[in-house]
């Protein structure tokens, strides 16, 4: 008897031991999966305006663009999966501001009056806002404006160049919620030109021949910008982000995304000065 119940120990404990083996290895396959080996990668929640093609945008109900790849290498390297949800521009800016989201991506220019409200990344992007008009425009340059309906996006730094050559809250400014919507006023001719960043305008001239457009520049009027990624103000996932960043540009990962978008090579030392 006394045996027995020795022997019903034994196989009881290795029953539980077996178990118990069984859970863990359990855990590693699952945390294995998700990348480092060691504890789970934490999911963050990433807004966005994804109406700014070829930046961000929607394909068939999916959000892509060069920013979504870009952050999506960034975040791999960092060690975190990413939630990337559209919200539209100005949600972008409460949701981080009310710290309802981890990180915004929208093309956002680096700037001093956002930098006191909202932290960035390191800069990882070179743009300037530029002018879409008609082929037979008279506009040739910034100054043209003066006296034109301009359409841009509301609270963009389109918005706020055209209000200095036009003036503040201008009636000939048209302000939409949607890079897209102005486009679409200067297709209907409710507006003469269009004021965005080059890369979103550059694109959609030459995706939409039929539509005869031009863009012009005029680098006397307006600035060189900077992209980064917006953090809440003293989030600790700028510093990570940082890092990771600064890996995708030496290990040739951003040039990889940057040619795949645009046909050419990044002015690497441009952005990194
Ligand atoms: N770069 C400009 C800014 O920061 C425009 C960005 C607009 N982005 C967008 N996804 N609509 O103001």
């Amino acid at each position: 008897m006394k045996k027995m119940s020795g022997l019903l120990f034994v196989i009881i404990t290795s029953l539980v031991l077996i178990l118990a083996a069984c859970g863990t290895s359990k855990t590693n396959t699952k945390e294995e999966k998700n990348g480092s080996g060691g504890e789970e990668k934490k999911t963050l929640r990433v807004v966005t305006d994804a109406a700014y093609a070829p930046f961000e945008y929607q394909d068939k109900g999916k959000i892509v663009g060069f920013e979504i790849d870009f952050i999506n290498a960034v975040a791999k390297e960092a060690g975190y999966e990413l939630e990337i949800v559209h919200v539209g521009w100005d949600p972008v800016f409460i949701e981080i501001g009310q710290k309802n989201a981890d990180i915004g991506i929208s093309s956002i220019t680096i700037n001093d009056e956002r930098k006191q409200t909202y932290d960035f990344s390191l800069p990882y992007f070179l743009s300037t806002n530029k002018i879409l008009v008609p082929e037979d425009s008279d506009i040739q340059n910034a100054a043209d404006l003066v006296g034109k309906v301009v359409a841009v996006q509301k609270g963009t730094t389109g918005d706020a160049a055209v209000e200095g050559i036009l003036g503040k809250n201008h009636k000939d400014i048209k302000k939409f919620d949607d890079n897209n919507l102005a486009i679409l006023e200067l297709i209907n001719n409710g507006a003469d030109a269009v004021v965005a960043d080059n890369g979103v305008i550059e694109a959609y001239a030459k995706n939409n021949p039929d539509q005869k457009l031009v863009v012009k520049g005029d680098g006397t009027t307006f600035d060189a910008e900077y992209y980064g990624l917006l953090f809440p103000k003293g989030s600790e996932l700028k510093a990570e982000f940082d890092v990771a960043i600064k890996t995708v540009f030496e290990n040739g990962t951003y040039s990889e995304i940057y040619n795949e978008w645009f046909g050419m090579d990044p002015d690497l030392e441009t952005i990194k000065a």
